[in-house]
């Protein structure tokens, strides 16, 4: 039995959302909390499936975890390492478990991490990771599947095996962008290497900003530079140890903009608060392009979007690392454009195998084909309506966009999302908060 959603669209929708805390921040800052054996407060941690992932993955470190869910608080300690092995059945199910590669060998030297698993958004290596490990002087071996790191042999110093600063380019080889996942892993091993550590085409994703302000708190040494050629730099000094801290985790960019959409389609006014507009300026930017009504307050905590005033139209998107279009939003912003008057041209320069929800919208009445000439662009022609159905979520994203456009869907029928398991890995309470604003929605079950 795996979980589905059924809604009966055609309702407007409206009233208060509340942004959470930001899963893909999250996910780094639990295992930079190995970095130290005293105590790390989290606040407005999300209560989310990918979180009671990471969180069973700690244990088996020795962490002790205290998840205050109703507060939205976590604490953890790992006074003393209990192991430095990542086992295959945790890892295989969340590629963000491969973080914990940095922070073990961080801390102690040595980890054994098999290789991640996690979305199906295409091939998505980690040589950058590992090309990250080796600059900082880790011997990296394939054994049975698992990734076997050292730390360079004891120099004498302080009997302590420890990775060694260096300069690296962290430049992911086709595709010249920058490697969010790659950059943390980075920064987690060079926190407390011996020595500096200069990173170039370092993320400037605003998830890894929030664990570098969080590793300072606790007593590194990480500052943001560009270099001769405005190529984005990180420089870390080593530290010898870290303390405990207390930290608020940013809120979730791509939850906020996700309700936005679905108020762009579905609503009268939709409120989302406790949000911070000024981390996805390019988002808004191409939501006022497609005709969305909206409206920035409370100096970027509140986003209200006016469904009643919008008027969707067809515009062109490409997705790029921050501060571009983010690749998590574009399959909620392509049920947007399929809806949109005229035509749109989508661009995925990020992920491969981005377009997953396509062929469930298209279920639904949407008109969308590939671009013969490029494998990677989708065009788009506006429809006004789509039909309730069953639909298949691939990935949290394009079910989160199929949830989307079951709201809208109407002729009366219910849209059922099948592996709605996807979703609950990143929306909180998604179907309790869209129920909230007058949606009729449900979480059943249904035989696989
Ligand atoms: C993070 O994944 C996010 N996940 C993803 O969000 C997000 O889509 C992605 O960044 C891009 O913004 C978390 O933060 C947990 P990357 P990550 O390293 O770290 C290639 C969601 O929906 N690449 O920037 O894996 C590869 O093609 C998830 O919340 C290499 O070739 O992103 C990859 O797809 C889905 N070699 C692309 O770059 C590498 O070593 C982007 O990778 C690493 C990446």
């Amino acid at each position: 039995m795996t979980a589905k959603i059924v809604i009966r669209g055609g309702k407007k929708l409206s009233g208060t959302v509340t942004v959470r805390g930001a899963k893909n921040s999250v996910l780094e800052l639990i295992p930079a909390t190995l970095l130290t054996d005293e105590k790390v407060i989290l606040r407005n941690v999300p209560n989310l499936k990918d979180i009671e992932t990471v969180c069973e993955l700690m244990k088996y470190f020795g962490t002790e975890i205290n998840w205050d869910k109703e507060n939205h608080t976590l604490e953890l300690q790992t006074k003393v390492l209990k192991s430095f092995v990542a086992p295959y059945e945790i890892v295989k199910t969340m590629r963000a478990s491969i973080y914990v590669l940095g922070a073990l060998l961080g801390r102690t030297g040595q980890a054994q991490v098999s290789f991640p698993g996690g979305c199906v958004l295409g091939s998505r290596p980690i040589d950058v990771h590992l090309k990250a490990m080796g600059a900082l002087g880790a011997s990296i071996k394939i054994i049975h599947g698992d990734i076997v790191a050292n730390a360079p042999a004891v120099d004498g110093t302080d009997g302590v095996q420890r990775l060694v600063g260096a300069h690296m380019k962290l430049l992911i080889p086709y595709g010249n962008g920058t490697s969010h996942g790659g950059t943390v892993n980075a920064i987690l091993a060079a926190t407390l290497a011996r020595g500096k550590t200069t990173i170039e085409y370092a993320s400037i994703e605003p998830e890894v900003d929030d664990l570098i302000n969080m590793l300072n708190l606790m007593g590194a040494k990480i500052t943001r530079a560009k270099n001769a050629d405005e190529v984005e730099m990180l420089q870390i000094e080593g530290v010898g140890k870290l303390r405990g801290c207390e930290f608020s985790v940013m809120p979730d960019r791509i939850e906020a903009v996700s309700y936005a959409i679905v108020g762009a389609i579905n609503g009268g006014a939709i409120r989302i608060e406790n949000t911070d507009a000024t981390k996805y300026e390019i988002v808004l930017q191409k939501l006022k392009d497609a005709g969305v009504a909206f409206e920035v307050s409370d100096n970027g905590r509140t986003l209200t979007v006016d469904g009643e005033r919008t008027k969707l139209r067809g515009t062109d998107v490409e997705t790029w690392q921050y501060p571009g279009f983010p690749t998590d939003a574009l399959p909620q912003f392509m049920t947007l454009l399929s809806l949109a008057d005229g035509k749109s041209r989508v661009k995925e320069n990020v992920t491969s195998d981005r377009f997953q929800c396509v062929p469930e919208l298209r279920r639904m009445g949407a008109i969308a084909d590939v671009d013969e000439k490029n494998p990677n662009v989708m065009l788009f022609t506006g429809v006004a309506d789509l039909s309730s159905t069953n639909v298949m979520a691939a990935d949290l994203r394009s079910g989160f966009a199929l949830v989307t456009a079951g709201l809208f869907a109407n002729h009366g029928g219910t849209t059922e999302v099948l592996r709605a398991y996807h979703i609950f890995r990143g929306y909180e309470s998604f179907v309790e908060s869209l129920r909230g604003l007058g949606a009729d929605i449900e979480k059943t079950f249904a035989e696989e």
